[in-house]
């Protein structure tokens, strides 16, 4: 439709059909099959609201979604628009956001974007509600796997790939869908760790660390933006001016749709920060919220609103006409069934290439702590496989469940069985999940009461006893991490600790693979153990690709994208921490003397840092040059270094960038912040030089006046592997 048919169609629609263009009906109003995301008591539901919705959410089933538009069509003109939860991919699962940090590949996940686009369009879904680009610090966060880890700069660059990925260069194509990036924002900031809870934050962090990556998703054109949950310093993202209208419409122009969380609208009223629903409508609905996802808010009094004057129409066409225009540049208006055509019912997903890709995609994002000549593993080998992880499949995150046609994958003891025939290697599981403590009511149904602890643990051990080593399977099972899923204990489970320990007891040879939600406390077992291997949450292919890297067919490439820490109680621990205010000098030189800002039962330093990860190769850096030692605002200056690869594999190595901004008039700015990354393919034997270039806006920060310049002085730049490491060149703005 061209704007003056979208004109007139709008102007065709009653107040009440505007208004239900705005509201979002659960998926289980129209198909008890559908995912449920969120509460679904919701007495206030009825065949009006329904019928009047102008989208849903989380259902699936191609022939059931063309009755429902079918049966929509005889009641509303405008056709229903069906959004979902796609995470990570629709039936071929990619790794998790987090894992996919570590891989700092960006164009990956871009990639695995297409592919999702590409299958969830033939199943009816053209929005999905991806990428989550919170940045999140706290490992006792629930969804901190769900974003790019802990910096700025992973978030933009992987949620713009995610944008680009989905959407490709025309929406109205056959294989694009929509990106709604969420959740806007500082969800990850949560005080002490716990989902929903409040962000307390500066306008100075807000600006430089969690901001930015939604500015950027909304510059790569993003059509949807979800606002969180949480209160920032008390007020509700969902009713929060100065983000919603100052910053994204007014600021930067965003003219897309702005869709809210599940419920959230009505719960300004719920905190005691509206007296009542309607007052959550208009205020939610004046600040450009243009669609009220599953709440009475905005559908029971927007109406009477308008009827006395206290909210202007002219807002609610606004906002319909965006929803109006997603719709169309979908293309929708014209044809309702474009996403649901009667051929895709039967569509043959397979590809070679996209499985091949996606077990690539893990081992570029599974991260190597520790390898003492343990990796790659020789098949000659006399070797135990133990663990809960290692007889499972759909090694996924939980957001997987929501679309049942996800391709469920296979276990590692079946991808070994594939690999080397059906007897050279059985796996054991050794332990339960978890303890009943912290067992979440799925996780209890999911574990069987028998064999008891004791005993798959004396069979466990039995098993390491008579083999020469051990690959222990352990971490944290899907549902103790995820939304409303925080934990203040971020260690392995009891269970999978008393596994560790009894085999440790009887063979020293181990190697662990770690499956995780979040950054796990593993003091313990990192030392203990041989080999490390994290490997967060694979997705389809990743029982195929661990095996492949155990035995070096692959090479894991991954870099930490959070900060691992030695314990609980240096949480939040990152990289890019502001030096702190008293005694500061004595962090960049390490602790001094007594008065030092410092733990007195445990180091400063996280047990692995920022960026850190091993290969099967060995790096050498050398040669960090500076291309000048001053620079004008209008110039770039390049900074160079060589790394060698001085082992037996040819492999990725991920190397990076920081830069310190040595003298901030006032401020306390992080020591290191990551400026920029390249991850190069380097041969055995061969040296690459790698090549950043600085420019002004690398230099940036909001001053004390929360002004975004660049000063002039000194700036130091750190090139090398990881966060932790200290060759630098220096350089002067001039
Ligand atoms: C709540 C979650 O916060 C959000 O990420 C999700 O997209 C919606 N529910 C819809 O399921």
């Amino acid at each position: 439709m061209n704007k003056k048919q979208l004109s007139e169609l709008l102007n065709s629609l009653t107040l009440k059909q505007k208004i239900g263009q705005l509201f979002q009906s659960p998926g289980v109003a129209y198909n008890d099959d559908a995912t449920a995301t969120g509460v679904t008591y919701l007495p206030w539901l009825n065949s009006d609201t329904v019928e009047n919705a102008g989208s849903t959410l989380n259902i699936f089933d191609n022939k059931k979604l063309r009755q429902i538009q079918k049966n929509h069509l005889k009641k509303n003109p405008v056709p229903l628009l069906f959004m979902a939860d796609i995470i990570n991919g629709y039936r071929l699962v990619f790794p998790s956001s987090i894992a996919q940090g570590c891989s700092f590949n960006p164009d990956l996940a871009q990639k695995a974007a297409k592919i999702t686009a590409y299958e969830a369009s033939k199943c009816g879904v053209s929005v999905t509600f991806s990428p989550m680009i919170d940045v999140a610090r706290d490992a006792r966060w629930g969804r901190i796997s769900e974003g790019y880890g802990e910096t700025a700069l992973l978030n933009k660059d992987f949620g713009v790939a995610n944008v680009k990925g989905y959407q490709g260069d025309d929406l109205s194509s056959d294989d694009t869908i929509a990106a709604c990036v969420k959740h806007f924002a500082a969800y990850g900031a949560t005080y002490d760790g716990r989902d929903y809870n409040e962000a307390q934050i500066s306008q100075n962090t807000l600006k430089s660390v969690y901001l930015p990556p939604f500015e950027a998703c909304i510059k790569a054109g993003a059509r949807l933006i979800m606002p969180s949950f949480n209160t920032i310093n008390g007020i509700p993202c969902t009713a929060n001016k100065k983000l919603l209208k100052d910053t994204l419409r007014d600021k930067w122009k965003f003219d897309g749709v702005v869709i809210s969380d599940y419920g959230a609208i009505k719960e300004t009223a719920d905190i005691g920060g509206a007296k009542d629903y309607a007052e959550t409508a208009k205020m939610s609905l004046e600040c450009g919220v243009d669609i009220d996802m599953v709440s009475e808010s905005y559908y029971f009094n927007l109406e009477k609103l308008v009827e006395n004057g206290e909210v202007d129409e002219k807002l609610i066409d606004q906002a319909v006409m965006r929803v109006l225009m997603l719709k169309n540049d979908l293309g929708i208006l014209d044809d309702p069934y474009k996403y649901i055509k009667e051929e895709f019912d039967n569509f043959d997903f397979s590809s070679e290439q996209h499985e091949d890709f996606a077990k690539d995609f893990v081992c570029q994002s599974s991260v190597l702590l520790k390898n003492e000549g343990e990796l790659p593993l020789n098949k000659k080998d006399d070797i135990a496989f133990i663990g809960p992880f290692s007889v499972i499949n759909e090694l996924m995150t939980n957001w997987s469940r929501v679309t049942p046609h996800r391709d469920k994958g296979i276990s590692i003891e079946q991808a070994l069985a594939q690999k080397f025939g059906k007897n050279k290697f059985s796996c054991i599981k050794g332990s339960k999940f978890a303890q009943p403590e912290i067992r979440s009511v799925k996780l209890e149904k999911f574990e069987n009461a028998s064999p008891s602890q004791e005993e798959l643990i004396k069979q466990a051990v039995s098993k390491a006893k008579e083999s020469k080593k051990v690959v222990l399977f352990l971490g944290e099972h899907k549902d103790l991490f995820g939304e409303a899923t925080s934990r203040s204990d971020i260690s392995l489970p009891k269970p999978q600790k008393e596994l560790f320990d009894a085999v440790y007891e009887v063979n020293k040879n181990i190697t662990v693979v770690l499956f995780a939600g979040r950054p796990l406390e593993i003091k313990d077992i990192s030392q203990k153990s041989k080999a490390l291997l994290y490997v967060w949450f694979p997705g389809t292919y990743g029982a195929e690709a661990i095996v492949d890297m155990l035995f070096g067919d692959a090479v894991p490439s991954g870099k930490l994208d959070m900060t691992l820490p030695q314990c609980i109680g240096q949480v939040p621990i990152f990289c890019e921490k502001p030096v702190p205010s008293h005694y500061s000098a004595s962090i960049e030189g390490g602790i001094k003397h007594a008065y030092s800002c410092r733990w007195i039962d445990v180091t400063n330093y996280p047990l692995y840092p920022f960026g850190y990860g091993l290969s099967y190769t060995e790096f050498e850096y050398s040669d960090i040059k500076i291309s000048a030692d001053t620079m004008t605002r209008d110039e770039k200056i390049t900074v160079s270094v060589d790394v060698t690869n001085k082992g037996g594999v040819d492999a990725y190595e991920t190397v990076q960038m920081y830069i310190r901004d040595v003298v901030t008039p006032y401020l306390s700015t992080p020591l290191k912040t990551l400026k920029a990354y390249k991850k190069v393919f380097i041969k055995q034997g061969e040296t690459a030089k790698v090549c950043f270039e600085i420019n002004e806006e690398m230099l940036k920060y909001y001053n004390i006046d929360n002004e975004y310049i660049s000063e002039n002085g000194e700036f130091k730049v750190f090139v090398g592997a990881n966060s932790a490491e200290d060759n630098f060149v220096k350089f002067t703005l001039k």
